[in-house]
Order: C-alpha cells, then structure tokens, then sequence
C-alpha cells in the first residue's frame, strides 16, 4: 500500500484487556501503522509533532481524557491528528464538548473490527479530503515560477560568527531584495537562531521530518515563524533529540523542498565542520558563503576545506569566502587571498561587544543599528548576494540534485574526498 494511504494511529487508552485487543487488532491491519500507545493524554502530548499521526484513537476511561483544554491544544497543532473517541453510552455528555473541542468523531463500545476500521477509514478519508482543500486553496494563491535561492553558512571551524551573520544576512537580504527571505537553522543539534532573534516557539524543523516525503507547501508553512524583521524562520528542534540526529540526513531535502515552494532567499545556518549530512546542504545551495576568521587555526581548516571543496567540482562563484571579524591591524588581505588562493567576498570588521550585545538581547545588528560598520558590510553582501549595485557577482549555477530523502549522498562522498587518493 502507497505510503499516503497508511493511517498512522496513536492509542491513548488504559492498560486492561479492551485496549490490549484494540491494540492487537490495529497491529494486524495491513493499512494501519501504529505509532505508539500512551496511558493519559499528557503522554500523548509530546508524540504529536514527533511522529506523522494521523488519527489519536482517545479511550474515554484515561485520567486525562475528558480535560478539553488538552483536546483543544491538539486541535490548534500544525497538522493537528483527528481525534476519534472510544466511550460509553453514559459518557454522551463528555462527547458532545469533546466535538466542540476538536475531537472529529466518537466509537460507542462495544465496537466490532469492522465499525473500528469503518471509523478509521472516514475519518482519515476526510483529513484528506481537508488538507487537500487547503492545498488547492493555496495553489490558487500566485504559483512561483522560479524556487528560491539557497545560500548555506559554512565553516569548518565553530564559533567564528555564522549565526551573527546568517541572521543580520537575512535581514538586510529582505530589505534590499524586497524577495521573501527564508531563514533556516540547519545546527539541528545545538542551533541558536531562536536565541539570535529573540523568537520563543515549539514550532521548528523537528515537525517537517515525520513528512519528509510529501513536504508539500502548507505543511513547510505550518512549521515557519514570521519574525518582526519579515523574515520567515524555520528552527532547530527547541531541545536536544536524539531521533533528530538520525534525521539529520534529511535537512537537505527539507531545504530543497523549502526552496521549491517559495521564491527569494532560503539562507541556512549550517552546523560547524564537515559531515555527510553538511556536504549534501552545500551540494543543494546555489552559494556557500565560507565563514572564516584570521586566526591561524581557522585559516588553516578553511584552506583544507577549500582543497576539499576543489575536488566537489564546485563552480568557482559557488563558494564566497567571508572574513569574519577583521581588524584594520590584522594580516594584510591580499596576503590572505595568497594563502588560501581564494578571493576574499565580504570582510566583516571586528567588533565583539557590538555582536555579544545583539546575539544575547536577540536583535541583529543590522536591526540594532543599521549604520554600524558591520550592518554596513552585511548589507553591502546583502546587495551582492541579490545581484545589487555593489554586485558584480555572477548569477549562481543551479543546484546538483539533493539525495532523496533517507538515501546516503553518494557512496560516502567524504570518503571519497580522502587525501592521498589515486584520482585526486
Ligand atoms: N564580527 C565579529 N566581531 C567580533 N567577534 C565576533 C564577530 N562575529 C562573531 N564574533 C564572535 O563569535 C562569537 C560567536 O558568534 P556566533 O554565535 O554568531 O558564531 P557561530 O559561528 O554561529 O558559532 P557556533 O559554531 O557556536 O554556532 C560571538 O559571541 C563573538 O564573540
Ligand atoms: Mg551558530
């Protein structure tokens, strides 16, 4: 059976025989998945948004089920699972202000299999039928002919100054483009853009991952934040999951499809070094901008990327090298562009307390103060990037084609990337 067709179904009911039979006979469903059971509502609670549940099959007997607030939270969810209740004849009062809170249908026990399934198979035919509608509603809104641009923060060193840079970026982007701007924090681990633009969401990247394979527009939507700047932001996880990191091998498909449901700038936050997953954003950007500082360490990381980066058969204008936090007194950049035999971009001069103030009050310092020297280079990139009078820099190359989502990009390219090899 396709995919699409599956119901995912949650079960939330008390230990004791009915369950385990309801249980049992949803397990042996060829149609259904089943995606976990859960002793209360609360239990429930943090499930949703984890997983792709289409139907929460609600036992009336658990301590939490008549709570309608808790129904009304789930009902509020992006892609909210239907709620279809398991009662008795004497609980009918409960049921009618659970259908006022959200719940879309109710199974009077005794049911059969057969009335279970029937139920099931409604009510997953109408969430269909109604995301459907919302998708037509929105394909009748303009249809882009052109996806967005993808531009990822790199750099193989952490700490240097790319979420500063990334978030300042999207901004002025914004602003000089007068495109939509899309911001994405792609450090699923450890990411702080929330922190950078004083944004205080559950909503984030974590609720895309159970539909990583029909990440059709309104879903992508259902999971953005608009911040005050106009900027579109999509998160990392708020906390630390284990599951995510498996995922991470999916973020560059959720880019891609990111990109190809919206126009402007998707701008990506990338996680610091160099990982399987890092490789496959910066194969889906159509820019890399390759963030580094002057110190020698970093240097000397960004000059072994750069090797790396010539054996990926980039075009050249892909990657844009950025300095970041440069001193008038530090190393001539000439000298540096010797060094590392690579144009320097953008030089973003130094200045500590400016940037720990914006990053620990969350307001960008192209917010904070647009006539600032570092606003002043991060809107002067800005106006490269969008092809703006201080441009110059050529129309990026398309993308190479992203892996599918699960799919390991090609026989482990950073294998293949090793030094010392025959063909390198
Ligand atoms: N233009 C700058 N001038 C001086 N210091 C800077 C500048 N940009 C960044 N920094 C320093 O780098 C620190 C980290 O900045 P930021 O969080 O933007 O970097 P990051 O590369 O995203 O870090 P991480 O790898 O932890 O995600 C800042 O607290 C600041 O000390
Ligand atoms: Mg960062």
């Amino acid at each position: 059976m396709p995919d699409g067709q599956l119901i995912h179904v949650l079960v939330v009911a008390p230990r004791e025989p009915v369950s385990e039979w309801l249980i049992s006979t949803l397990h042996a469903e060829a149609g259904v998945v089943m995606v976990g059971v859960a002793p209360t509502l609360e239990r429930a609670l943090p499930l949703i948004g984890q997983r792709k549940i289409d139907i929460l099959l609600l036992d009336g007997g658990v301590p939490d089920a008549q709570q309608l607030d808790r129904l009304q939270a789930i009902a509020a969810l992006p892609l909210a699972p239907a709620v279809v209740l398991m009662v008795s004849a004497g609980d009918m009062p409960f049921v009618q202000q659970a259908l006022f809170a959200g719940a879309r249908g109710f199974l009077l026990k005794p049911y059969t299999q057969e009335q279970l399934m029937t139920s099931l198979r409604q009510t997953f035919d109408m969430q269909n039928q109604q995301r459907q509608a919302l998708v037509t509603t929105q394909v009748a809104a303009p249809a882009f002919e052109e996806t967005a641009q993808v531009c990822v923060l790199f750099s193989p060193k952490g700490g240097i100054g790319r979420t500063s840079l990334a978030t300042s970026l999207a901004i002025a982007l914004h602003q000089e483009s007068d495109q939509p701007v899309t911001l994405v924090d792609g450090d699923l681990q450890f990411g702080d853009v929330d922190i950078a633009l004083n944004i205080m969401a559950r909503k984030s990247i974590a609720d895309l991952l159970p539909y990583v394979n029909e990440l059709e527009r309104h879903i992508i939507d259902s999971a953005l934040i608009k911040h005050t700047s106009g900027v579109q932001v999509l998160l990392a996880p708020p906390q630390f999951d284990p599951a995510v990191t498996v995922d991470e091998s999916r973020l560059a498909h959720i880019i891609k499809s990111v990109a190809a449901t919206r126009s402007g700038y998707v701008i990506v936050d990338a996680p610091a070094g160099l990982s399987e997953s890092t490789l496959s954003l910066l194969d889906v950007a159509q820019r890399v901008l390759l963030v580094t500082t002057v110190s020698v360490a970093s240097l000397r990381a960004t000059k072994r990327f750069l090797e790396l980066a010539a054996k990926l058969d980039y075009p050249r204008d892909k990657l844009v090298m950025v300095l970041s936090g440069y001193r008038k007194d530090d190393i001539p950049l000439e000298q540096i562009e010797r060094h590392l035999s690579w144009p320097i971009g953008a030089v973003i001069p130094n200045d500590p307390t400016a940037i720990a103030l914006a990053l620990n009050q969350g307001q960008p310092i192209v917010a904070r103060d647009r006539n600032h020297a570092i606003s002043k280079a991060i809107f002067k990139l800005a106006r490269q990037l969008s092809g703006g009078p201080t441009g110059g820099t050529p129309q990026p190359t398309p993308p190479a084609p992203a892996p599918a989502p699960g799919q390991r990009p090609a026989a482990s390219r950073l294998m293949q990337l090793r030094p010392g090899r025959a063909d390198s």
